[in-house]
């Protein structure tokens, strides 16, 4: 097993002129686990993520490695693997120069320039000028550069953007097996769906605060638990289901709060057949959207308390 460190942001908040960018942002990063970072564009995810690594400097509060601000790693490269927002690279030079180069700077041995090339899928291609890669490639390669000292923690700022499927699938697989193996992942998204098959625990924000951290199980089993319910009655069934229907259209009515068996029961109890009743399972992206769109409703939705914001616990949906 390798040792991956814990990462704890303790009230950490980052303005930028009067606005917060970060506020007051408290939560703690496992190893041996993938936990996504999500929140839409503007959130705080890059700032947190340049805060902990000691390129943006926090205005208050504190972000470390097993307690220690990263500045203060003694080898930084082979503890913490990290690729933010799409790297410049010399367009002229080649992956391989480019990693060599960074190797050298770190002390690390030339070889795991190739290792790492290699790892990440780009070693046929070791040789050939950045400048002509696609956008995947350039994913990768700032991916190579992470992987470089075969860190314990990989850090990584949006990396699934501008993949294709393929490269979705090898990327997940990939943070997996590097969680798997006992390293902390730390992997943002402001895409929910992007990362679904990817994390386990999720720190959701928005505005810069903390909307729910707890596993993604827990974030969908309040919202999953809608129900798609029709029947040639409609009115009656209306009647039947009085207080639970939360939509109405085309398809029938989406119920929320009742189990389909209850829905079952009622619908017999009045006297109406149903021509539809769908659990909907999937309701992980609207649960999600609420979150972020911080509507109370979605935080209860959400299987977890909202609770006042000086609690920290798993599972719990802060406002
Ligand atoms: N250097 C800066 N100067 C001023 N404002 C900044 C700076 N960096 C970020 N911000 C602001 O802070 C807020 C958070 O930005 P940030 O880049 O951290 O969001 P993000 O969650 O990474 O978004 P995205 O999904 O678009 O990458 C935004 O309102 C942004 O405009
Ligand atoms: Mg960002």
């Amino acid at each position: 097993m390798v040792s991956g460190a814990v990462i704890e942001f303790s009230h950490l908040t980052k303005r930028f002129g009067g606005v917060a960018a970060v506020d007051d942002l408290s939560f703690r990063v496992e190893p041996g686990v993938v936990t996504g970072f999500l929140g839409p564009n503007g959130a705080g995810k890059t700032t947190t993520l340049r805060s902990l690594l000691g390129l943006v400097r926090p205005t208050s509060g504190s972000a470390t490695f097993d307690g220690r601000p990263y500045a203060q790693l003694a080898d930084p490269l082979r503890v913490v693997g990290t690729a933010l927002e799409a790297s410049s690279f010399h367009a002229g030079r080649s992956a391989r120069d480019h990693l060599r180069v960074a190797a050298a700077a770190a002390g690390l041995p030339l070889a795991s320039a190739d290792a790492a090339l290699v790892k990440v899928g780009l070693d046929s291609v070791a040789r050939r000028r950045v400048g002509g890669f696609s956008l995947g490639m350039r994913q990768r390669l700032g991916l190579a550069f992470a992987l470089l000292g075969d860190p314990g923690v990989l850090v990584l700022d949006e990396p699934i953007n501008g993949l294709d499927p393929e490269g979705i699938r090898w990327i997940r697989e990939l943070l997996r097996a590097y969680a798997a193996e006992g390293r902390t992942v730390l992997v943002s998204s402001h895409l929910l769906s992007e990362v679904q098959q990817t994390v386990d625990r999720a720190v959701v924000i928005a505005r810069g605060r903390i909307v729910y951290q707890g596993d993604l199980a827990a974030m969908s089993a309040g919202g999953g638990a809608r129900v798609r319910v029709d029947a040639a009655d409609r009115p009656a069934l209306g009647a039947a289901l009085a207080g639970a229907v939360v939509a109405a259209g085309a398809d029938g009515f989406v119920v929320t709060g009742l189990e389909p068996g209850e829905i079952g029961l009622r619908a017999h109890r009045a006297g109406v057949p149903l021509t539809l009743l769908a659990p909907e399972r999937d309701g992980l992206e609207d649960v999600f959207l609420h979150l972020v769109g911080a509507d109370p409703a979605a935080a209860h939705a959400a299987g977890g308390d909202a609770v006042g914001p000086s609690a920290h616990g798993p599972g719990e949906v802060r406002r």
